[in-house]
């Protein structure tokens, strides 16, 4: 991000001419962020430790073209439903660089994950691996699969955003009668080639003590297996979780979170007098979230003399549910105005029928800001585009992709006929 003369520029783009050529609300996504967080990731794992994988959350940012980048960077993908399966494949994803995690994936899901040949399925929950014995058993075919762990552990995050607990609707609980006997099917299986297990204890993390102290409840459970089954797994996948910056949050490096767990892993090995497993993880929001910003245009203004000013924009909790459903923090700016004096606090609002479409309190903008101006969040790459609704019939917006002054249109704004398009007026209702 820069400013020049009042205006902020993105990765080298002036905002203003991309929201004029363009439409607001927009979506603009940095190339130049996107990789080179990934070639942060490159310095502190895949280079660094040998047998490492980073298979990208895509859930974070689903789109034909972030897939196309993670396939250039050499990168794996997680997918967890049947749509992101289909746009990795669309998007011509190899499918052995496909990880498959889900509660409850379903049986049309499985089936064309493993017609796919896709690399790994996670396995989720206790009644997932007859299901997929069964449809492998069929089609002759046979699947790597890790089983995820709930590690029990209560991680400091939004209640929405903890998945390892154990109390989750995520993972296999460790209970003596239901993990062991699960693992033990699944290394005698004839269909499925039993790797290993994972954990994603949680989301937006920055305190790697809860990473730590999973990867241990994993390693115990790797030496139980040695021990019960003289069965060594080959495989861990660590999950993702690591914490972006939205405001003014210290992201901390990958390797703090990374290198003690490697060291863990890499002791339990040694000890073991094992080969080291192939190790990965899952990242989705510290490869995306500072990628991203979203422009509006400003409209309405309103001002409550002595309570509030609200500012609304042409989107809301349609193209970022996440302050209203996480309660999230974000900070802007208006892009057109970026060497004023910020003398004035607002509210940022959006355009939906919702008191709770807040997307910025109390934040400091120009006085002189007014309708037509563009106003910019910042860091909504992850989790922006991807959850966003179509509730007021408001369009999904377009999404751009912007390197180095250059910008392209990765996904169309959808259109007021393409969100009917799928609605059938029944025939007792035609004469109406
Ligand atoms: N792996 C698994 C199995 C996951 O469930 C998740 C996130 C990730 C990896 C990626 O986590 P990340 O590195 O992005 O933190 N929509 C929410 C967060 C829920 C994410 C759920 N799973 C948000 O907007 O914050």
């Amino acid at each position: 991000m820069e400013n020049k003369d009042d205006v902020l520029f993105f990765d080298g783009c002036s905002t203003v001419e991309l929201a004029e050529k363009y439409n607001t609300p927009l979506y603009v996504i940095s190339e130049t962020e996107i990789v080179n967080r990934i070639n942060q990731l490159k310095d502190s794992f895949l280079n660094k430790y040998e047998n490492t994988r980073v298979a990208y959350a895509s859930k974070a940012f689903c789109t034909l073209a972030m897939l196309k980048i993670c396939e250039r960077e050499d990168l794996c993908i997680d997918v967890v439903s049947g749509g992101e399966l289909y746009a990795a494949i669309k998007a011509g994803f190899p499918a052995e660089r496909i990880e498959f995690n889900g509660n409850n994936k379903l049986p049309k899901e499985l089936a064309d994950a493993v017609d796919y040949g896709i690399g790994r399925i996670i396995i989720d929950g206790p009644q997932e691996l007859d299901l997929i014995e069964s449809i492998c058993k069929a089609k002759g075919k046979t699947v790597k699969v890790l089983y995820r762990i709930t590690p029990g552990i209560k991680v400091d995050t939004h209640d929405y955003m903890i998945t390892g607990k154990k109390d989750s609707k995520f993972g296999i609980p460790l209970d003596e009668d239901v993990f062991f006997p699960e693992v033990k099917r699944a290394i005698d299986s004839e269909h499925v080639e039993f790797k290993g297990l994972h954990f994603h204890i949680g989301s937006q993390l920055f305190d790697n003590s809860t990473h730590i102290a999973a990867t241990d409840v994993l390693l115990d459970l790797v030496q139980e297996i040695k021990t019960r089954f003289n069965y060594v797994v080959t495989e861990i996948n660590l999950g993702g979780g690591f914490g972006a910056k939205y405001i003014d949050e210290s992201r901390k490096d990958f390797s703090y979170f990374i290198d003690p767990m490697m060291k863990e892993i890499i002791k339990a090995y040694e000890q073991m007098d094992e080969k080291m497993p192939a190790v990965v993880i899952e990242p989705g929001r510290s490869i995306m979230a500072e990628a991203g910003m979203t422009l509006y245009k400003i409209g309405s203004i309103k001002d409550i003399k002595g309570v509030r000013k609200y500012v609304s924009v042409d989107g809301g909790m349609t193209d970022n549910i996440r302050p209203a459903l996480y309660q999230a923090l974000y900070t802007g700016d208006v892009a057109n105005r970026m060497n004023e004096k910020k003398d004035d606090t607002v509210t940022i609002c959006g355009k939906c029928c919702e008191s709770g479409d807040i997307l910025i309190r109390d934040i400091k903008v120009p006085s002189t800001t007014k309708r037509d101006d563009i106003f910019a969040v910042y860091s909504t790459g992850a989790y922006g585009y991807s959850m966003a609704s179509n509730y007021n019939n408001n369009p999904i917006p377009a999404v751009v992709l912007v390197k180095d002054g250059d910008s392209d249109l990765i996904v169309k704004r959808q259109t007021y006929d393409e969100i009917i398009e799928n609605n059938i007026i029944p025939e007792s209702l035609l004469d109406n």
